[in-house]
Order: structure tokens, then sequence, then C-alpha cells
């Protein structure tokens, strides 16, 4: 069995961070998203995976590598365009050949891996596997309609509702959905949908096999569901302290302070992780939080964030909330008159001042 990342197309969503960086890379709990992923499928004892990549291949494969660091051997695919995860899977082809895979979602996080359902797959050899779960806004989604337990009817983002049941980012094909992918046409979004390569599937008479998932799931393209990626995964901490921390500091709870890390005259209060060379100095670190490496955080206050590293936050009046700040930011406070806000903010940035 292979493994097959889809690690390309555009991260408007989370702009203006996708900008200049891949959104599969900005970390939950200071660790890639995508990492999640290929961890989850050589777990699952698969050893060759293949990356899709796009635009931001280069940055892709400088973090990412041969695959030696996971005991995996990785291959990068060129999709010219994000024409949709049909069009990845035909391009893959000459990658997979005709063996079965598991297709993973680049920005997708499972809490329990996939061990379980490559193996259920492998026992049963359905044409696929799909993994289901229910949300309460099923118009993002591509969504399932189910029969006595049977999959009928899928429908990528539908405008009428037809079920709560969305398709979770990880699906496992054998070799006859090649066929499928070949047969399809664009949808409303001019992209090769593999929810219609699924439903051409079932409508060739063959097997999908549906798993409801019962942990949790996170599609991370949007900043509120990386802060949730981001506190369920920092939820599964245990504390480790490889860093400095003065005795006029307090540590409380599960916190990881990585080492090169200095802590002073600070509170932590986890969950919360802290990057390598990072500085608290002064501050309150407080739960659901994530400071990146050598990021400083001083005479300033942070909680249910995530800040990318190099990043510096100093002499804040208020508490900063909520937030997602990207790599080499600095946030600071000017004691000169007359007090005002003065920005330097790229396209699409968001700013929001609460009192
Ligand atoms: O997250 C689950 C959802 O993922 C499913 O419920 C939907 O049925 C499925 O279509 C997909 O929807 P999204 O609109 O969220 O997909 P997105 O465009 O975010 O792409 C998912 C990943 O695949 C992302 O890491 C980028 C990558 N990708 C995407 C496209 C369109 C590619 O590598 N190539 C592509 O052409």
């Amino acid at each position: 069995m292979k493994g097959l990342i889809l690690s390309g197309g555009k991260g408007t969503r989370l702009r203006p961070l996708t900008y200049t960086s891949a959104k599969q890379l900005v970390p939950v709990a200071n660790k890639p998203v995508l990492f999640y992923g290929i961890e989850a499928i050589a777990e699952a004892g698969i050893r060759d995976i293949g990356i899709v990549v796009g635009d931001t291949q280069a940055e892709i494969r400088a973090a990412v590598g041969d695959g030696s660091r996971w005991g995996v051997r990785i291959e990068y695919i060129v999709q010219d365009a994000p024409r949709g995860l049909a069009h990845a899977v035909k391009i893959s082809q000459p990658f997979i050949g005709d063996e079965p895979f598991v297709m993973y979602l680049g920005d997708n996080l499972l809490n329990q891996g996939i061990t379980k359902f490559v193996r259920e797959f492998d026992e049963q050899k359905p044409a696929a596997q799909i993994l289901l779960t229910r949300v309460p806004d099923p118009e993002m989604f591509g969504v399932a309609q189910l029969e006595n337990g049977k999959v009928v009817r899928l429908v990528e983002k539908p405008k009428q509702p037809i079920g709560d049941l969305a398709l979770v980012g990880v699906y496992m094909f054998g070799p006859q959905v090649f066929e499928s992918v070949n047969r399809i046409k664009p949808s409303f979004r001019n992209e090769l949908e593999i929810t219609d390569a699924i439903q051409d599937l079932i409508d060739r008479g063959l097997t999908v096999r549906p798993h409801i998932v019962d942990g949790w799931w996170k599609d991370t393209g949007k900043l509120e569901d990386m802060l949730e990626a981001n506190r369920l995964i920092l939820e599964t901490f245990d504390r480790r302290i490889d860093g400095t921390v003065d005795a006029e500091s307090r540590i409380e709870g599960k916190v990881v302070i990585e080492k090169g890390a200095a802590v002073q005259q600070s509170v932590i209060r986890g969950p919360a992780i802290i990057g390598r060379g990072a500085r608290i100095v002064h501050a309150y670190v407080g739960p659901f939080t994530s400071i990146g490496n050598d990021v400083e955080i001083k005479d300033s206050e942070i909680e249910h964030s995530i800040v990318l590293e190099g990043s510096s936050v100093r002499d804040l009046a208020n508490r900063v909330i909520d937030s997602l700040i990207g790599k080499n930011v600095r946030i600071y406070r000017e004691p000169v008159k007359p007090s005002a806000y003065r920005f330097m903010l790229g396209d699409n940035s968001e700013v929001g001042i609460r009192w």
C-alpha cells in the first residue's frame, strides 16, 4: 500500500500567512500540520509516500526532505495548478501504479491516527473507504448520504442540505479509482472533485465503505480551526521542562518548555508550549498557547494563540487572545505622544481591538 498526501492548493482563508508560506506548514503545537499526516501514514506501516505539491513546493521540500526522519521514502509529484483533488490523484497514477493507497489531505488533522482504518480497508478490499463525521456546517464540506449503512450519494459543498455527514480528508482507494478520475468533469468551482470520482465508483456498482470516525478531526484551513486544533493537540501533551526557568517564575500544569528557551519573572499556565530559543520575560502565557522558536514575549500577556518563530510581543497594556501571529512579526508599545495606533500590515491582515 502507498500513501498520497495532497499539499498543493492555495490557502486563501489563512491569508496573509499563506502569501509567504504553505498552509500545510503552519504549525499546530509548534509542529507543521503536514508532519502529523506523514506520521499517521508512517505509523500505519506505509513506507512509500507521494506528496503532491504546487506553488509552495520549494518550502515543502525543504521542510520535509526525503522522509528518512520518519523512516519513509518520499517522492514529490508536481501539480501545475490546483485543479482539484481528483486531478491530484490522476497525476499521481505513475507513482501509485496498481497498488491500493491512502490519500491524506495535507491540511487535515485526525487525533486517532489511521492505522485502524488502513487495516480495515486491507481486510475488506472495497473500491474505496471514506471517513465521515457529523458537522454543524455541512455546506463547507463534501457530504455523504447513507442508506442502511451504505453510501448512496455524495455531494461536494451541497447548497441544498442532504445531511450532516462530512467527508473527512482521509480516503482509501483501490486502483479502480483511476478510471473514475479520468471520467468525471470539472465541478461548479472548476475542479475535478474527488467526491464526484467516489460517486462514479458507486454508479459503477463498486463498493464504497463508510466509516464514521468517533475521535476529533480538524480541517485547519481557517483561523478558528487552527486555534482549536492547537488546543486539542496541546491537551494531549505531558509536562516537560528542558529550558531554563528562574526562581521568580511559575509554571502551572501541562507545559512544554523546549531546550534553549528561557522563562524569567513570568507565569506560564498550560497547556502551552514554548519553543527553542524563546524568551518569556515578565510575562503571562496562558492556556492553549503555542510560542514558536526564538519568539520573545516581554512585559505582555497572551493566551489561546499561536505565535510563529522569530516574532516578538512587547510592553502591551492588554492581553493578546485568539490570535495567529506569523513569522518575524513585531508588536510593541511606543511610549511617545500623540497616543495612537500605528500599523504596518500586509494585505488581508486582520487587527481586532477590544475594550
Ligand atoms: O477537509 C475535508 C474536505 O476537503 C472534504 O470534506 C471535501 O469533500 C474535499 O473536497 C476537501 O475540501 P476543501 O475545499 O477543504 O479542499 P482544499 O481545497 O482545502 O484542499 C485540501 C488539500 O488538498 C489541501 O492541503 C490542498 C490540497 N490540494 C487541493 C487542491 C484543490 C492539492 O494538493 N491540489 C489541489 O488541486
